[in-house]
């Protein structure tokens, strides 16, 4: 069969690397996808929100199943216009994708079916906002209601940054319409936990779990990034806390979100905080996450087109999901500077290297194929990954193949997984 991957990072390298693994796929697309993807791949230079022109290719190429990667094309409706020209497509439709599309929508879904999650107020005007700061417990959580590239999230540790949040937010509008309305919720403590999962509408099944490491810096120091590093499983989420999910979490949703007449098909993450309280979700995402899927799907057993048409089918239930009995670890390799001012355009030297050597993966994130070579081409460049039987050797095998790999600019996290060391063994 003929498939389509939409989208151009790190997430979809993994999903392409986990397709092109299929005996049922004889030819590959993507678009944009990067120079990592184009080994796998026939690219076409189509951007991921020029709907038509991505429907055109599909039909052009005549593909037998679409795969869209990124928020903003399921947000805004690509599934649903691939399906109206008759293209098999995986991922939700736009108004199931609304649980990560709209935070105000998601946190009402999860009030009104009684779903673990943090505290929170909706606010469509700035001073109603700015009053009910007033009355805050501090550290509060400002978010932009719509996507807002992974920034729309501000932990605020004191009134004043609160009110200039809401400022920046609604006043300002600096992450645009997405800020016409703000969440503002309590704080939480925990370890966190992504948890992915397949569902057809009806059923869910749930992925290995992950951790992501969202600041620049080590030590949880710096900025928010879209992600600098993941391991998986995590130790964190025990047994006892997934049948805890799966009931009060999980299943819940998908049973919401069939009952609100938006039955979600396609992978559902769940953000968790593991808080003192239990596990509560910080947020929906409806996508795999990016460097999530790095290392959740290298570990997966399954031919993944058998599970995504079995999503698209609604026979989930007939899926026996499963994952390898070994861990994996991704450190980032991002351009210094990255999330705010960075150079592109530096060759890449070593990525042979991961050629020769089995269980280690170099996942594109921005690169780009030139006359002098594949070269940097956005602030997060590569995801090396590698798998190891527990999570301490496969965090080795990963820093170890970091070094196989350079570009002017080079940076990463010293402390990716570092949280496994807390584990009593
Ligand atoms: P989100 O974009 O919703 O994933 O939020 C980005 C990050 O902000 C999350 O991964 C958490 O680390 C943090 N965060 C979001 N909501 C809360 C909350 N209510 N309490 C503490 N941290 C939060
Ligand atoms: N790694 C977090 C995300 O994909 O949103």
């Amino acid at each position: 069969m003929k498939v389509l991957i939409v989208g151009g990072g790190g997430r979809e390298h993994a999903i392409a690397a986990a397709v092109a693994k299929s005996p049922q796929v004889d030819k590959l697309y993507c678009v944009p996808g990067n120079a990592g993807i184009a080994q796998l791949a026939e690219c076409a230079d189509i951007k991921v929100m020029e709907f038509e022109s991505v429907v055109s290719f599909a039909k052009e190429k005549e593909v037998d199943l679409a795969i869209v990667g990124p928020d903003d094309p399921l947000v805004g409706g690509l599934v649903d216009e691939l399906e109206n020209a008759g293209i098999r497509a995986f991922g939700p439709n736009k108004k199931a994708a609304i649980l990560e599309g709209s935070k105000a929508f998601s946190k009402d879904l999860m009030k009104k079916y009684g779903i673990p999650t943090a505290q929170y107020e909706v606010f469509t005007k700035a001073a109603d906002a700015l009053k009910y700061l007033d009355g805050a417990k501090i550290p509060v959580v400002v978010k932009a209601d719509g996507l807002a590239l992974g920034k729309g999230v501000l932990i605020c540790n004191t009134l004043k940054e609160a009110r200039n949040a809401v400022k920046d937010i609604m006043l300002d509008k600096k992450f645009g319409t997405a800020g016409n309305k703000v969440v503002i919720e309590e704080f939480m403590t925990g370890h966190e936990v992504s948890v992915l999962s397949f569902c057809d509408g009806k059923t869910i099944k749930i992925m290995s779990s992950a951790q992501d490491h969202k600041r620049a810096g080590d030590g949880d120091t710096g900025l928010n990034t879209g992600g600098m590093g993941t391991f998986s499983p995590s130790p964190f989420f025990t047994k006892s806390i997934e049948t805890y999910c799966m009931k009060h979490i999980f299943k819940p949703t998908v049973e919401a979100m069939s009952k609100e007449g938006r039955p979600f098909k396609g992978v559902i993450f769940f953000g968790l905080m593991l808080t003192e309280d239990g596990p509560k979700v910080l947020e929906y995402n409806a996508r795999f996450g990016d460097p999530e899927a790095q290392v959740v799907l290298p570990r997966m057993k399954n031919d993944i087109i058998d599970v995504m048409e079995a999503c698209i089918d609604g026979k989930l239930g007939k899926v026996r999901l499963e994952f390898e009995d070994n861990a994996a670890v991704c450190v980032v390799l991002a351009e210094n500077g990255y999330p705010v001012k960075y150079t592109k355009g530096h060759v890449i030297t070593g990525l042979e290297e991961f050629k020769r050597k089995r269980n280690y993966f170099c996942f594109h994130a921005g690169t780009k194929k030139t006359s002098k070579g594949v070269v940097t081409n956005g602030g997060r460049v590569l995801g090396v990954t590698a798998l190891g039987s527990d999570l301490k050797k496969a965090r080795a095998n990963a820093y170890k193949a970091t070094e196989w790999v350079d570009f002017e600019g080079k940076y990463m996290r010293h402390d990716i997984g570092k949280a496994i060391d807390e584990v009593k063994e």
